[in-house]
This record gives C-alpha cells, sequence and structure tokens, in this order.
C-alpha cells in the first residue's frame, strides 16, 4: 500500500465569526479532504459541493468498472464500499457499507476507506466473490455485474454463510437485465466462506492506521472559484462546530447521507453551496436505549438503528427494511428523512404514531417539539435558518398497545411510498382510550387521522366500530391524484390500511380486508 507521509495541518484555535465564543472556536482548519482510494492516498483541495464520487472515480481516476445506470441511487450499478472507522471491537475497527458512488458527495468522504471493484482481484488472482459469479454464471452482459460483486462483499463482510433472505435483502437496491437473478443468487450462496481468502483483511490494520494518522481533528473548509460561481464544502470537526458553523452560514445547506441531496445535484442540477458535511459527526450517531423509549442522534443511518429497532420496535422490522435499498439504508438517515419534510418519507407516520419528539439545535440552544408539528406545510418544517435536527425520541409504547406500520408502493422493494400508515392503538377492556393513526402520501405533510381517531375513542375495539370510522377518513385527507396513485385508490388503500391493522391486532380473518375495495 502507497500512503505518504502526512503533512502537519493548521493548529491552534482559530477564531471563527464575527463575535467568537469558545463553542466558534476550532483547534484546526484544513482546505482539503483526506481519504483513501483502494490503495491510493487522496488529498484534494479543489472539492466542489456537487463533486460526486462517481465522477472522481470514472472521470478523474479513470476507475471504470463502477458504472453509472440511473445517477439517483436505484439501480445500483455504481455500488462501491465505503469504510469508516469505528470504535467497536473486531474487524479491524474498521466498518465497510455498500453505497451509491453516483449520489455520494465528495465532501463526505473525508477520513474515510473507499474501495472500488478494482481493488477485489489481486495479481490476476479473482477475489471469492468475482470467482463465484464466474462460476455459476451470474453475469451475461455485466454491467450491473461490479456493483452486484461489490454489495455482495459487504453482505459477505458482515456475514460470511447469510441465509437467502439475507441474500436478497442486500441485493434490493441492484439491478439486472439480464440474469432473471437465480444465477446471482446461486453465485452468492457458492462463495467461499473463509475471510483468509479476502486480501483485504490482511490490509485492514494499515488501513486503520493510515485513517488514523489522516485524522488532525480538524474542520475542513474549502472554498473554491470557477467560471460557474463560488463555492464552498465545510466538513465539521464536531457537533459544536457544526452549531458554529451554521451559525456563521445559516443558509447553507446541510448534507447528511445525501439520498435526498444527491439527486438535486444529479437530476435537478441544482446548486448546493455552501454544503456542510454531517455524516461523519459521533455526537450526532448515538442510539440511547432508556426506560422511557429511544433517542436516535440526527446523523443515524437506517441501517444502523436497524438492530435496535428490531429488538425495542419490532413491529417496525420489516416496514424499515423495505426503505430504499441496502445501500439508500446505509446512506440515508432518521435525520435527514424527518428534516426533509417530505410528505412521503416513510419514518414520519410510524414515529408520530408512536407520539415521537424532535430536537432541534441552534448554537447552544436547543428546542423539542411534537415531530407532527414539526411539519407545517408542504415544503415547510418548524426550522429556522441555522437550527438543525440533533436528534429523535421515539418513546417506549405502553404494555399492550397494538402497534404497526405498512407501506403501499408500485414495486416491494426501493420504491417510494403511494401511502404509507403508522397506527398506535390502547385499550382499557376492549375500549380504545388512545388512538394515533398517522399517514403518509395523503396530505401537503405526514399527517394524522383525528377525525377517525375521535371516531375509535371510546367505542369498542370491534369491526363494526373500525368500519364506522372509515367514513371519516374524507374529513381528514383529500389526497392527490399523481402518477404514484389516484386519490380514490390513496383514500381506499388508507380504509383498508386500518382495516388490515384491525384485522392482525384481533386474528380475525384478512379476507374482511376486501369488503371496502372500490
Ligand atoms: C433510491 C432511493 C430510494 C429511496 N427510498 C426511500 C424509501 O423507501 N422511503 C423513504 O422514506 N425515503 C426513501 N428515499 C429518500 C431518502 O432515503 C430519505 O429521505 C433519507 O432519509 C434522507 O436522509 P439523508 O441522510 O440521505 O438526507 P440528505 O439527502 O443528506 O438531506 C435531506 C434533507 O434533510 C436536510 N438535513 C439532513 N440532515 C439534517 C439535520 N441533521 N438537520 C437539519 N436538516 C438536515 C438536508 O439539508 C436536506 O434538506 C430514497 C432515496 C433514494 C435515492
Ligand atoms: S448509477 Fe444507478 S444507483 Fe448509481
Ligand atoms: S448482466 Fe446484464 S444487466 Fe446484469
Amino acid at each position: 500500500m502507497a500512503i505518504d507521509s502526512l503533512q502537519g495541518g493548521q493548529t491552534g484555535c482559530v477564531p471563527v465569526g464575527a463575535a467568537p465564543r469558545r463553542d466558534t472556536c476550532v483547534t484546526a482548519i484544513r482546505d482539503e479532504i483526506r481519504f483513501l482510494l483502494n490503495d491510493r492516498e487522496e488529498r484534494l483541495k479543489a472539492v466542489r459541493s456537487s463533486d460526486t464520487l462517481l465522477d472522481h472515480l470514472r472521470l478523474t481516476r479513470r476507475l471504470r468498472g463502477t458504472k453509472e445506470g440511473c445517477a439517483e441511487g436505484d439501480c445500483g450499478a455504481c455500488t462501491v464500499l465505503v469504510g469508516r472507522r469505528t470504535a467497536a471491537e473486531g474487524d479491524g475497527g474498521l466498518v465497510y457499507e455498500p453505497v451509491n458512488a453516483c449520489i455520494r458527495l465528495m465532501g463526505s468522504l473525508d477520513l474515510t476507506h473507499v474501495v472500488t471493484i478494482e481493488h477485489l482481484a489481486r495479481d490476476g488472482i479473482l477475489h471469492p466473490i468475482q470467482a463465484a459469479m464466474v462460476d455459476l454464471h451470474g453475469s451475461q452482459c455485466g454491467f450491473c455485474t461490479p456493483g452486484f460483486v461489490m454489495s455482495l462483499y459487504a453482505l459477505w463482510m458482515r456475514d460470511p454463510t447469510p441465509s437467502e433472505g439475507a441474500i436478497e435483502e442486500a441485493l434490493q437496491g441492484n439491478l439486472c437485465r439480464c440474469t432473471g437473478y437465480r444465477p446471482i443468487v446461486d453465485a452468492a450462496n457458492a462463495i467461499d466462506a473463509t475471510p483468509a481468502s479476502d486480501p483485504l483483511v490482511a490490509e485492514r490494520a494499515r488501513v486503520r492506521a493510515a485513517l488514523d494518522a489522516l485524522d488532525d481533528g480538524a474542520r475542513v473548509d474549502i472554498r473554491t472559484t470557477s467560471e460557474t460561481g463560488d463555492d464552498r464544502v465545510v466538513v465539521p470537526a464536531s457537533a459544536d462546530d457544526l452549531a458554529a458553523v451554521l451559525e456563521e452560514i445559516p443558509a447553507a445547506t446541510i448534507v447528511a447521507g445525501s439520498t435526498d441531496v444527491g439527486l438535486w445535484i444529479t437530476k435537478f442540477m441544482r446548486d448546493i453551496s455552501p454544503a456542510v458535511f454531517t455524516a461523519h459527526l459521533a455526537e450526532l450517531q448515538g442510539v440511547t436505549v432508556t426506560a422511557e423509549g429511544v433517542r436516535i442522534g440526527a446523523g443515524v443511518s437506517y441501517d444502523t438503528f436497524q438492530s435496535t429497532l428490531d429488538a425495542e420496535f419490532p413491529h417496525l422490522s420489516a416496514y424499515w427494511r423495505r426503505i430504499g435499498g441496502w445501500q439508500v439504508r446505509a446512506m440515508g438517515t432518521v435525520g435527514g428523512n424527518v428534516a426533509n419534510g417530505s410528505p412521503i418519507g416513510d419514518t414520519p407516520p410510524p414515529l408520530i404514531a408512536l407520539g415521537a419528539t424532535v430536537t432541534l439545535r441552534r448554537g447552544g440552544e436547543r428546542r423539542t417539539v411534537p415531530l407532527e408539528e414539526f411539519f407545517i406545510a408542504y415544503g415547510k418544517q418548524d426550522r429556522q435558518p441555522g437550527d438543525f435536527v440533533e436528534e429523535i425520541f421515539v418513546p417506549r409504547p405502553k404494555a399492550g398497545s397494538l402497534d404497526a406500520a405498512h407501506k403501499v408502493t408500485k414495486r416491494r422493494d426501493e420504491d417510494i411510498s403511494a401511502v404509507a400508515a403508522g397506527f398506535h392503538v390502547e385499550l382499557d377492556g376492549g375500549t380504545v382510550t388512545t388512538a394515533r393513526l398517522a399517514y403518509g402520501g395523503m396530505a401537503a405533510t405526514p399527517k394524522r387521522a383525528k377525525a377517525v381517531e375521535a371516531a375509535l375513542v371510546g367505542q369498542p375495539w370491534t369491526l363494526d366500530t373500525v368500519t364506522r370510522a372509515e367514513a371519516r377518513f374524507a374529513e381528514d385527507f383529500q389526497p392527490l391524484t399523481d402518477w404514484r396513485a389516484s386519490a380514490d385508490y390513496r383514500l381506499t388503500v388508507a380504509r383498508n390500511l386500518l382495516r388490515r391493522f384491525y384485522l392482525e391486532s384481533t386474528g380475525e380473518p384478512a379476507s374482511l380486508i376486501r369488503e371496502v375495495a372500490v
């Protein structure tokens, strides 16, 4: 591995802003992104906020094994691994995740190890995953193959002997037009499970040491000028530093996992400068479980949260696994899904149903609001310039409560919801005492069905009650017709999901769902 020796960064306390305070003082600022690309050390000074990893790989470094299919995170042809340091024991202090290079922005790569398909075969010998794909005919035209190999590699690192279900889940975000998938799954089942057969395992200690050596604790602040205008990329050194940066540039675009922001660039050609990158901030990545509930740092990815979710909110396990594909779940954050205020984001309905709150921070000030009140109108959240989402708190549901979440999409995997719903009902002696039903895709914001809830509370939890309550949906929602679904379809689905929730809670025959179909 050719990793150059380091030069020192600018050190000492650097005051920032017009009236420097303790929290506007960072220990160092540097004007370059540092990371490892396969076995090469990268130090880039001319990084712009809209630069994608895929363009860097293909256009700058001529690493063309990584393909461009959709440029919007959907097809997985551009899948590479990004390794980040972790305090967890094992795996050599590194965790590697599959990401879509087409929407992964260069500003987010500081102090990471990017691994592309070119790094797998050594001395002409295929990596065990590549060998299995060849032997089992997992590739035809080959366009999708590097992406599949990288997703399978990420799975293999996590679980060398995965179940067929785990294989299918790992490949949710990879599309193939040729093979019909069976040979790829066969190849995945046939991979040599011995970690010793992986050349990257031998490199881990050196990679970790090299990343540690690159880390000077500095804020990255890169300003560039070109014919397309001025640009600024900031990578704060800590959450306090993020607060200070946002006080200085409150109109900056916060970039967490870039699974939304990446598309603003590749599909809408939007200028996101100045951009402040947050995905690396350890203080925003905590998950704390208490007797009262679970605190989720805004920077926690869907994937990172999955194991806690499985343990604490098992009714959301399957729902959560249908958000995006693995690459999107590895990149996208819970805070980003809430902050973007999308009426069809999947996390708000179940979190609102559970009574979640969101904490916003500006400078040293914090305020906490019920999640349902955070969404004011289409594209308008209760977030002032300089605020950032710090954490989401999800209260533990009362023992015996009925909870569920469902999402209805045009295709099962990696699709945005036409309608999503979260349900929470508490009973006392068979009578409904509390009902929180929250829907996405039914209004300009994620929203509770308060008229329906009112028709349930105080009534026995029976099919008659649910049927009477269904009539109130039209008071709560006047959904839009768009290419995902018609207004009639959305209202029908909303009613049916409530009925499904009721039937599943009582074990009555699911065939009764059809009674309200139009
Ligand atoms: C292929 C694909 C499939 C997808 N599938 C789904 C799906 O099934 N369900 C679903 O709900 N979504 C889906 N999405 C959308 C996306 O994954 C989510 O909205 C994601 O949670 C956004 O999080 P992020 O960290 O990537 O945010 P980013 O893209 O980085 O940011 C999103 C917005 O939130 C703001 N923001 C981010 N963090 C903060 C913060 N801490 N404080 C304040 N503002 C902040 C940003 O400024 C921006 O406005 C999909 C996206 C893609 C590309
Ligand atoms: S090119 Fe399709 S996911 Fe990146
Ligand atoms: S082998 Fe052709 S797209 Fe998969």
